[in-house]
């Protein structure tokens, strides 16, 4: 397949508001893409259509949990750009707490977001996608090794990377290649807006997303040209930063046991949050 030159063609982006896709669509724009930006918060996304400078830009403000609301969306993006060169499917949510900690309405909304509105935005605008365009579905380090504590969205992340990785096969023949992106911990709000799962204490909860917010590090600058720069190489899959290539190989090395290396690891960082909880409390 044809390098996917994004100058001049429109790229769908969800999740622009903030982030990975906040630093995706400036990208995209000093590459020259129209673009067309979508995300449940108006505030935010307003704000980065006024910095993307002279590009053309189409906001669309939608709450991607609700299924209805994904397929008008997709109608009115299809009618408005009847050629789509590349879809970008970034937007994504976390819930803290064990399985036993949350409710299968909260398991179900992180699906929701993070794999069906993926699903539904793919199945809706595929029609539109271009020979020669492209689709990048944003999974995680958590869609290669799973972790505890976060079963609803190591479930997503897994769904993602099958979805995608299936359907790079199958649209290959038709000349549209296709991306899973495993970012490690780049620095976002992602844990700090994470929701509480409904049994989780709220100090479980506060030092959970403090120490997890720790571990975000990468630059969402770097994050965006890393995973265009994979999107116009046509690859398979990315990796984004050792956060995320380092636990890739223990799972290749160690796929029976990787598990409980991370266990251990997070249990550190779980006393730690401890103790740094009971420190500032006297
Ligand atoms: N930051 C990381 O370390 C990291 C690591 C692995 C994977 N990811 C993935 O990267 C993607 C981008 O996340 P981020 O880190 O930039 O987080 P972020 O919270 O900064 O951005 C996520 C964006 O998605 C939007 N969004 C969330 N739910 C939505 C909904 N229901 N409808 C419409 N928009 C919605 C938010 O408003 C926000 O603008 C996510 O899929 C996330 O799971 C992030």
């Amino acid at each position: 397949m044809r390098r996917l030159d994004l100058a001049g063609g429109t790229a769908v982006v969800t999740g622009a508001a903030s982030g990975i896709g906040r630093a995706l669509a400036a990208s995209l724009a000093r590459r020259g893409a129209h673009l067309v930006l979508l995300d449940r918060d108006a505030d935010g996304l307003a704000a980065v259509a006024a910095r993307l400078g002279a590009v053309p830009v189409t906001t669309h403000v939608v709450d991607l949990a609700d299924a209805d609301a994904v397929a008008a969306v997709a109608a009115a993006v299809r009618e408005r750009h009847p050629r789509i060169r590349l879809l970008v499917n970034n937007a994504g949510v976390a819930l803290s707490g064990r399985f036993d900690q949350v409710t299968t309405e909260e398991f179900g909304w992180v699906m929701d977001v993070n794999f069906r509105a993926t699903v539904l935005l793919c199945h809706a605008l595929l029609p539109a996608v271009e020979r020669g365009g492209h689709i990048v579905n944003v999974s995680s380090i958590f869609g290669i090794a799973a972790v505890a504590g976060n079963t609803a969205y190591v479930a997503s992340k897994f769904a993602v990377r099958g979805f995608s990785e299936a359907l790079r096969q199958e649209l290959a023949p038709a000349g549209v290649g296709v991306t899973v992106v495993h970012p490690g911990g780049v620095n976002t709000a992602i844990a700090a807006t994470a929701r509480r799962g409904s049994g989780v204490e709220e100090a479980e909860h506060a030092a959970g997303t403090r120490e997890f917010s720790r571990l975000l590090r990468i630059d969402p600058a770097r994050a965006a040209e890393v995973i265009l720069r994979a999107a116009e190489r046509r690859r398979a899959r990315v990796l984004v930063g050792w956060s995320a290539k380092l636990p890739d190989a223990l799972t290749r090395l160690l796929p029976g046991s990787y598990g409980r290396l991370i266990e251990r690891a997070a249990r550190r960082t779980a006393d730690r949050a401890v103790r740094a909880t009971a420190r500032r409390s006297g």
